[in-house]
């Protein structure tokens, strides 16, 4: 059965180990170690499944499917610049290997490849949804820049960062998927509206995992967010539930610039009931991502895109 996640996956990397390259070698160098390194294929698995969702052969959407993955792909490698982040997907960062400089110009040249490319091979509103996509990813991450440190941040701005910076891209993956395979509006929104509740509690988890997880598992560097001032769900929930002391400590890292808090914080987040307060908040948008999905027919793609939704939980 094609919708299994093994059989989309192997498509996928199928497709990037034959087909991507540009005219620029060092720049093909840097987006296929990226490429290469792993990473959990969520937006191209997210298109094809909603593709099959209405009714269309997700082989036949692979290249859309493939350029979700590489938008994700240099949003990374500035996204790693931005927050001096040195590994991703369990290598170094591009910035460790190739420089500030040319991560920077080598995510700005994959944007413009990608949109170069999906304008000459899609109808509107692909092109459209995809440009405004990568504006609101931009918007978010520089919202998130802005609140560094601001201990006000409440759970609706940071919902608001999360929403752009991340859940955008996964509503776009989505909606694109049924446009592309014809989808009726009814379940062209329905998906778009899956991936957003999906990205916003996908973004909450991955804030979760940078308080407890560990590096080798995750791939890239955990307490990074506390140490770049990051206001994350986690923290902002602890700060909403804990006392004067707590808030006491990250006034002392976020204003002070005193990272030697930065243990006694984490332990605190990780015992006062935060990481059960953010799970609760992850499993209330999977409710809302499955709620969206309500409109379309049940089919095998329809029960992976559950499935994905609820293995947030797990
Ligand atoms: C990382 O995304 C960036 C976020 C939006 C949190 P992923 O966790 O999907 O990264 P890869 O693709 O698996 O490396
Ligand atoms: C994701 O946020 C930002 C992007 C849109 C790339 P993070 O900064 O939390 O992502 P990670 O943790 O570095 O993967
Ligand atoms: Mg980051
Ligand atoms: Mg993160």
């Amino acid at each position: 059965m094609i919708e299994s996640q093994a059989d989309l996956h192997s498509l996928v990397e199928a497709f990037f180990s034959n087909s991507f390259s540009t005219d620029n070698p060092l720049i093909t160098e840097a987006v296929r170690r990226m490429l290469a390194a792993g990473g959990k294929r969520l937006r191209p698995r997210t298109t094809l499944l909603a593709a099959s969702a209405c009714g269309a052969d997700p082989r036949e959407h692979l290249h859309l499917a493939a350029f979700m993955e590489l938008i994700h792909v240099a949003t990374l490698i500035h996204d790693d610049v931005v927050d001096r982040a040195d590994t991703r997907r369990g290598v170094n960062a591009t910035a460790v290997d190739f420089g500030n400089k040319i991560s920077v110009l080598a995510g700005d040249y994959l944007f413009a490849w990608i949109f170069k490319n999906v304008t000459a091979s899609y109808p509107a509103p692909i092109p459209h949804i995809l440009s405004a996509t990568l504006a609101d990813i931009c918007d978010g991450e520089v919202l998130q820049l802005r609140a560094l440190g601001n201990l006000d941040v409440g759970v609706p701005d940071y919902i608001d960062v999360a929403r752009k910076k991340t859940a955008s891209l996964f509503a776009a993956s989505a909606a694109c998927g049924a446009l592309a395979a014809g989808g009726d509006a009814a379940s062209v929104e329905a998906l778009r509206s899956y991936g957003e509740y999906f990205g916003i509690a996908f973004q909450m988890l991955d804030d979760l995992l940078d308080v407890c997880a560990d590096e080798a598992t995750i791939g890239k560097p955990v307490g990074n967010d506390l140490a770049e001032h990051k206001m994350t769900i986690p923290l902002i929930l602890a700060l909403r539930d804990g006392n004067a002391n707590f808030s006491g400590l990250v006034e002392r890292m976020y204003k002070q610039d005193d990272a030697s808090v930065a243990g006694q914080i984490l332990t605190t987040i990780r015992e006062n009931g935060a990481l059960d307060a953010t799970r609760a908040q992850i499993a209330a948008h999977v409710d809302l991502a499955l709620g969206a999905l309500a409109p379309l027919g049940p089919s095998p793609a329809h029960a992976e895109l559950i499935a994905l939704a609820t293995g947030l939980l797990a």
